[in-house]
C-alpha cells in the first residue's frame, strides 16, 4: 500500500519513490547534508537502493518516507519520514528528515515533521517512534525538540555514540 499526497501551508509530500532519483541523489550527495547522517554522503547507486528500500517499506508497512516537495514549483525541497532500524535495540522504527542546504532554517523540517507524524500515527502501530542524531547535530536536535521527542539514551551506534529520541502515541 502507498499513500495519497500530503499537503502543507507550503509543500506537498509525496511517497518517496524511485522517480525521485535524480533530485534525492543531488541531496544525498551532499557532504554537508550529510555530515552526521550514519555512513556519511550516498553515491547514486547507494542512493537507488535506498529508494528501492523506501518503496518497499510503503508496500510491506504501509508507512515510509514521504519526497517533500514545493507546493508551487514541484521542486524537492528534501525528504523525511519513518524507516526501519534494523539494529538498535528496542528501536525497531525512526524518523528521520533531511532538507537540501539552500532551504535550512525556513522552517520546513518543523513544519513537515509534524504532518508526517500526525499521518504517521495513523498508519504505524507502535506506541513508540524514535530518532537517532549525531550529539553535534544541533539543528537535527533543535527539530527533534520542536517536534515533541525527548532525548531517552546515548548509545554506541555503528561505532559512534548517537542520542536516541523516543515519541510516544497520544491516547
Ligand atoms: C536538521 C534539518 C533537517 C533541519 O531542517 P530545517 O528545515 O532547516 O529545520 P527548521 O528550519 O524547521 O528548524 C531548524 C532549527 O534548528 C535551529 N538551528 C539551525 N542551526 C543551528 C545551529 N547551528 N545551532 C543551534 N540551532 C540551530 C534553528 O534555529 C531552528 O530552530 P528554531 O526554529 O527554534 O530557531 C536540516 O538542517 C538537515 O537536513 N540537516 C542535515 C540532515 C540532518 O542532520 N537531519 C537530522 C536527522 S533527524
Amino acid at each position: 500500500m502507498s499513500a495519497s499526497p500530503r499537503r502543507t501551508a507550503r509543500t506537498v509530500l509525496i511517497p518517496l519513490s524511485s522517480a525521485d532519483l535524480d533530485e534525492v541523489g543531488a541531496l544525498f550527495s551532499d557532504d554537508a547534508v550529510m555530515e552526521y547522517i550514519d555512513g556519511g554522503s550516498r553515491s547514486r547507486d547507494q542512493t537507488k537502493s535506498a529508494l528501492a528500500a523506501a518503496e518497499r517499506c510503503w508496500r510491506a508497512e504501509g508507512w515510509g518516507r514521504w519526497a517533500i516537495r514545493d507546493a508551487e514549483t514541484g521542486g524537492l525541497i528534501g525528504e523525511a519520514g519513518l524507516h526501519h532500524l534494523f539494529d538498535v535495540e528496542g528501536a525497531p522504527v525512526a524518523f528521520s528528515c533531511t532538507i537540501a542546504r539552500r532551504h535550512w532554517n525556513k522552517g520546513f523540517a518543523t513544519e513537515t515533521g509534524h504532518v508526517i507524524l500526525l499521518d504517521a500515527w495513523e498508519r504505524y502501530r507502535g506506541d513508540l517512534i524514535h530518532s537517532v542524531t549525531d550529539p553535534r547535530d544541533t539543528a537535527g536536535i533543535a527539530v527533534l525538540h520542536k517536534l515533541g521527542f525527548r532525548m531517552v539514551d546515548e548509545r554506541l551506534i555503528h561505532g559512534t555514540t548517537q542520542k536516541l529520541w523516543e515519541i510516544q502515541r497520544v491516547r
